[in-house]
């Protein structure tokens, strides 16, 4: 007995999405090793027969292998059911990661994830992470022509800041924003989500799960294999800050037991509660994981367990990031008229 997955208009350019997505990084990067590719498949094609037809990719997990395993997903009649999101501008080299988001390299990031995925378009293509030396104007001015030429439907911006959405949604209207949002990842709320609100833009939320803490708290590291990057580059997870954020977990562990839900189904209803114009994409690998978080969607908080789950991570210890992330508290990007490259 499953549940329908409602829908929702995610900005106001048309698009529409389930009001659950799923984010696809964990498949193939920065959460161990990549997964078995078939026991993936059956995973994604799951979600969308259960009706989570929002599915997040990015050039970056892998990299590109996650593209090219979306791709292979959705042979066989899925690609008209799902709503596919990627993202270009991060790469990782020479030891550290860069960000591009100059007009050739645009083109040449859709044109390379359009063939990895072997589509004909990309229903929401992201900006994954803002150059900060390129306007953009510029970068939007490129994305504009791939939509005019029918390569990308709708465009987002990941991890951009109020005056950077504001000046892309000027050169052509952005769809949905992309922010880490959680019960203790909320620092989008004060300026970010408003200004995407007044824009009428979407906004989706990734990590929503805390990337699996407020799942299941500090057993996720027991298992923790190589090529987990979250150990080590997540100062919450840092063993100054850990014992404390178990509080967090054990609190929420409280409350779910008390609505007679999972931790994950409280930390994604919260989410879920903030709006009919949010769609978060928790990340799972495993078809009873993302059973549960559909699940999510038929928990109902009172207007008490939001105040009460409102306060529940004001403490947390550490920055959401450390070095590996630009986030959208310093990616201003130059003004126009400082623009020497073509356009
Ligand atoms: P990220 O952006 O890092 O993917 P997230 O969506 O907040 O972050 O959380 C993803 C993590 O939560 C994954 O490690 C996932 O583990 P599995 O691949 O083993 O599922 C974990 N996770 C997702 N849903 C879960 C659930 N219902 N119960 C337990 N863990 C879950």
């Amino acid at each position: 007995m499953g549940m329908i997955v409602p829908r929702i208009k995610l900005g106001s350019q048309g698009l529409e999405v389930s009001k659950q997505g799923l984010g696809c990084m964990g498949m193939s990067a920065f959460h161990g090793p990549p997964k078995p590719e078939s026991d993936m498949i059956k995973l994604i094609h799951h979600a969308i027969n259960s009706g989570v037809t929002f599915l997040d990719t990015s050039d970056a997990y892998g990299p590109h292998t996650n593209e090219v395993l979306i791709g292979k997903a959705l042979k066989g009649g899925m690609r008209e059911k799902v709503q596919l999101a990627s993202k270009f501008a991060v790469f990782h080299q020479d030891g550290k990661w860069e960000t591009r988001g100059d007009p050739a390299y645009v083109r040449l990031a859709c044109e390379s994830s359009l063939k990895r995925l072997d589509v004909d378009c990309i229903d929401l293509y992201y900006v994954h992470r803002i150059d900060t030396s390129v306007p953009i104007e510029i970068t939007m001015g490129e994305l504009k022509k791939l939509v005019e030429e029918g390569k990308v439907k709708y465009i987002g911006l990941s991890e951009a800041s109020p005056s950077t959405i504001r000046r892309a949604h000027a050169v052509h209207p952005i769809t949905a924003v992309q922010i880490e949002w959680s019960l203790w990842s909320r620092d989008a709320e004060e300026e970010l989500i408003p200004t995407c609100r007044e824009l009428g833009i979407g906004i989706v939320p990734y990590s929503p799960l805390g990337s699996g803490f407020l799942s299941v708290g500090p057993k996720m590291f027991e298992t923790a294999s190589q090529g987990d990057i979250r150990k080590a580059f997540y100062p919450r997870f840092h063993d100054e800050n850990l014992e404390s954020n178990k509080l967090i977990y054990e609190k929420i562990c409280v409350m779910a037991a008390s609505k007679g839900c999972s931790p994950s189904q409280l930390a994604l209803a919260w989410v879920h509660h903030r709006g009919d114009d949010v769609s978060p994409i928790p990340g799972t690998t495993k078809i009873d994981n993302l059973k549960d978080n559909v699940g999510a969607l038929s928990v109902k908080l009172t207007r008490e367990d939001m105040a009460q789950l409102s306060t529940l991570a004001d403490n947390v210890k550490g920055e959401r990031y450390a070095s590996m992330a630009r986030t959208w508290k310093n990616a201003d990007t130059p003004p126009l008229e400082s623009w020497k490259g073509e356009a």
